[in-house]
């Protein structure tokens, strides 16, 4: 199954994932067990960040064409990439946990240490990962799901 797909993830979203790489990134860098814990992080982390902007993302990047009233050329591909992701769902809400859990951790040895701007940095994460729970994973399942509809005749509802 390909996967090219002509659109691009928004801008904003792109920003704020490197904006987390690279603080994550100094974070281990950090002597001792906090510099451990935000290792542990980037572990858990792993192949989470890449499947989100694989599947999760993009389709979001679609949002304002659809508002527009037009369906992307690649249609189909964008269905398939958001079937996917509901079907992957369950798998990355149980990987939103284990990273909650080693955030937490981090947390916890930063506040211990009084570092707390990295405190601060893992409640951001933390807070990112519930705003895509209830709004941007739903949101990507919805635009396949309502690209479906309009592949099925429907007209725009607006
Ligand atoms: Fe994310
Ligand atoms: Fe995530």
């Amino acid at each position: 199954m390909s996967l090219e797909y002509s659109t691009s993830i928004p801008r904003s979203l792109l920003v704020e994932h490197d904006a987390f790489h690279e603080e994550l990134e100094r974070a281990t860098a950090i002597p001792g067990r906090l510099g451990e814990m935000a290792r542990t992080v980037v572990r858990v982390l792993g192949a989470h960040f890449a499947k989100e902007e694989q599947l999760a993302l993009p389709p979001l990047g679609l949002l304002a064409m659809l508002v527009d009233g037009h369906v992307p050329a690649d249609a189909a591909s964008v269905v398939r990439r958001t079937d996917r992701l509901k079907a992957e769902l369950p798998r990355m809400l149980e990987e939103h946990r284990e990273i909650v859990k080693a955030l937490d951790r981090m947390i916890d040895v930063a506040l211990a240490e009084n570092r707390f701007e990295i405190a601060d940095f893992g409640d951001r994460m933390k807070h990112h990962a519930l705003m895509e729970e209830e709004v941007l994973y739903p949101t990507a399942i919805l635009v396949g799901e309502f690209i479906k509809l309009r592949l099925q005749g429907a007209s725009s509802p607006w």
